[in-house]
């Protein structure tokens, strides 16, 4: 019987923008859900809106609307920004829902009745102008600790210290400005303490990454306190059954989301959430969190959960933060990349990739390093892994179009094979660093073995078509293997893959026999180069942006400045390359279609020489070509460089070349 997983990503709040960070979250959960699905668990992936507490309350009042229209107008742009980056949630729902509501109500219920709730009184920072108690960072003033000026009333960002909002020198109400006054209200606590012993077992069996687990030993060595669920009216939530005017804490029902999405989900599909959610459940529950919010998940989740009387969480899978460039996410710096601007620069894979490419199964911090950023998925997705399909995928079209009907090199394609195991356990162990570096040095391997086979040059000889296509279908079959292992992260790439192949790449095992003898569709682009002039727009300020938008309407200037800079130069990369096929372009009388060998890596180029060259005349011969040039659609395809020609005036072209000697590849300068 095949695995039932349910597994979650952290929701995000419904009164802002998705950034970055909340993207790599779900990267990395989306990844290791895709690659479960692959291993053939029934493995389902839920999230929700999480739409409770002030902040949502005060945005939609300072916007002038209901928070169920605030809520309802974030939670579609977080769609589409998951979307974007083919997030496949197989259910994405809202903590205010009437499945979150029987869930949250249920809890409590046997919290209450198992004697885990107490009630006592809390003395609180009130607004009177606003008319409601504040949260803590709704008041500010000096830290009582350093007199440092303006700081939360939680804690003091100069020295660290933490407090209570009552310590605070001079405190005012960040909601009207006003001194806020102290009152007392009856609260209602959830009796954590009461769980140590439980706690501490379930800390034992494994369920967390050995960081993680330290940090409880600090939080049971300092005592559990009682956990305040309650919030005074006006508060936007779940009033809480029994006390009028009480509300409960959005962390309550935030993680309860959970399982109120897939109750929405079990609706949907007809199963039952018991199976998952009772206490002996033989399913397993794993939720991704980022670090900041590990008490909530390892202390209260599990204890409500156990006190309820249900399962806990398999694990809780904790990463670090995002930084961009070295640096914490700012608005002010301009690092603050919300998803919505990533897409409009920029395809989701590369950031999947390059996310894919750092994340451990530890609680380090991920940077987000733009120019290597760049360097890596033009490197490892083209350079490496498209380039085996895309020098492969010519010469089985020239050899009819169909595969071979054996491999050449068997044991080469079992090496590859061999990896299936080993690229396994690292993505069950969210090692992903790991095995995107295992997997790129295969790519290594099948481009070498396509360059030490030269189809390019077998091709010459008619004697050897049937070697050409045996190299070019060993070839295929290695990319293949690979597009397998890498599906759970370039789910869309995989996919035009499995209909370029003809065959689906959805299953590990499928891997365990080769492709041969069987027709190929036309082969198109699976992925284009990331220009690193779009990559720095990420982190353009906004005023500038604002600048660009505003100077849209104004003529471009076209004329070439008399000098450059050095590091205007510099931004060319000029490479020789060697031309391995050349054909006419149909439907257009200045085209010739080249096939490049950058030394390993293969481009395909529209260059307008035709009145010049025939496509015979320039096969073979080494051309200057700028490689860095972002590829541009054009009606008959996408061209991924230029190549460079003197021209005279009466249009007559000149192919730049080089001495004797030099190769593709070589950079010029
Ligand atoms: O920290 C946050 O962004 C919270 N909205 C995460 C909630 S996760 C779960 F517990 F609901
Ligand atoms: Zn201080």
């Amino acid at each position: 019987m095949s695995r039932k997983i349910l597994v979650t990503s952290a929701l995000p709040y419904a009164n802002g923008p998705l950034h970055l960070g909340h993207i790599i979250e779900h990267v990395q959960t989306d990844i290791w859900v895709r690659f479960q699905r692959m291993r053939g668990a029934d493995c389902i992936y839920v999230c929700a809106e999480d739409t409770h507490g002030t902040p949502i309350m005060i945005k939609a009042q300072a916007e002038g609307i209901s928070p169920e229209a605030l809520i309802a107008r974030v939670a579609d742009e977080h769609r589409a920004d998951f979307k974007g980056f083919i997030i496949g949630h197989d259910h994405f729902h809202s903590t205010h829902s009437s499945e979150n509501r029987h869930y949250t109500d249920l809890m409590f219920e046997r919290l209450r009745a198992a004697g885990h709730i107490t009630t006592r009184s809390v003395r609180q920072a009130y607004d009177e102008s606003a008319g409601m108690f504040l949260p803590d960072r709704y008041v500010r003033g000096g830290c009582p600790k350093c007199g440092a000026a303006d700081q939360y009333g939680d804690s003091c960002e100069a020295c660290g210290a933490t407090y209570s909002p009552a310590d605070l020198l001079d405190p005012t109400s960040t909601l009207s400005g006003t001194k806020p006054v102290w009152r007392e209200s009856e609260h209602i606590f959830f009796a954590l303490g009461r769980f140590e012993t439980m706690l501490r077992e379930w800390v034992a069996s494994g369920s967390l990454q050995e960081s993680v687990r330290a940090k409880l030993d600090e939080w049971f060595a300092a005592g559990l306190q009682d956990w305040d669920i309650s919030r005074d009216a006006p508060y936007f939530g779940f009033e809480i059954p029994g006390f009028p005017g009480k509300y409960f804490y959005v962390w309550f029902d935030a993680p309860i989301g959970y399982l109120g999405s897939f109750k929405a989900l079990c609706e949907k599909r007809g199963l039952d959430p018991d199976e998952y959610l009772r206490a002996d459940s033989k399913t397993e529950l794993y939720h991704f969190i980022g670090k900041d919010i590990s008490y909530f998940h390892t202390l209260f989740w599990p204890a409500v959960l156990h006190g309820s009387g249900m399962r806990r969480p398999t694990a809780v899978f904790v990463h670090g933060f995002l930084t961009v460039d070295g640096q914490k996410m700012s608005k002010s710096r301009g690092t603050f990349v919300t998803a919505a601007r990533y897409l409009e620069l920029l395809p989701p894979e590369p950031l999947r990739y390059y996310f894919a490419a750092k994340l451990g199964p530890g609680v380090d911090d991920i940077d987000l390093a733009l120019e290597d950023f760049t360097a890596r998925v033009n490197s490892d997705i083209v350079g490496k892994l498209v380039n085996i399909a895309s020098r492969c995928a010519g010469f089985i079209a020239r050899g009819g179009g169909t595969l071979a009907a054996r491999l050449p090199d068997p044991a080469l394609y079992a090496e590859f094979t061999a990896a299936a195991e080993r690229v396994a356990t690292l993505y069950d162990a969210r090692d992903y660093s790991a095995a995107m570096r295992e997997i790129m040095l295969l790519a290594d391997r099948a481009n070498q073995y396509v360059d030490t086979h030269k189809p390019w040059a077998l091709a010459k000889d008619p004697t050897q078509a049937d070697n050409v296509l045996a190299v070019a279908t060993q070839g295929i079959n290695l990319f293949r293997v690979l597009m397998v292992y890498l599906a759970p992260v370039l789910p869309q790439i995989a996919c035009k893959a499995a209909g370029f192949l003809g065959t689906s790449l959805s299953r590990w095992d499928e891997i365990a026999t080769p492709l041969l003898g069987t027709p190929l569709a036309p082969y198109e682009p699976l992925a284009l180069r990331v220009d690193p002039a779009v990559v720095a727009k990420l982190i353009e300020p906004t005023a500038t942006k604002t600048v660009v938008a505003a100077k849209k309407s104004e003529p471009k200037m076209t004329e070439t400045p008399s000098t450059i800079a050095i590091d205007d130069f510099a931004k060319l990369d000029l490479r020789i390359a060697k031309v391995v096929a050349a054909s006419a372009v149909e439907g257009s009388e200045k085209l010739l279609q080249l096939t490049l060998d950058l030394g390993g890596e293969t481009r395909n180029v529209f260059s307008g020489i035709r009145g010049s060259y025939t496509p015979e005349s320039v096969i073979g011969r080494n051309v200057v070509m700028v490689a860095n040039l972002a590829p541009r659609k054009m009606r008959f395809g996408v061209s991924e460089g230029m190549v460079l020609c003197a021209a005279d005036e009466s249009g007559r072209v000149y192919l730049l070349g080089a001495d004797e000697g030099a190769a593709p590849g070589m950079r010029v300068s």
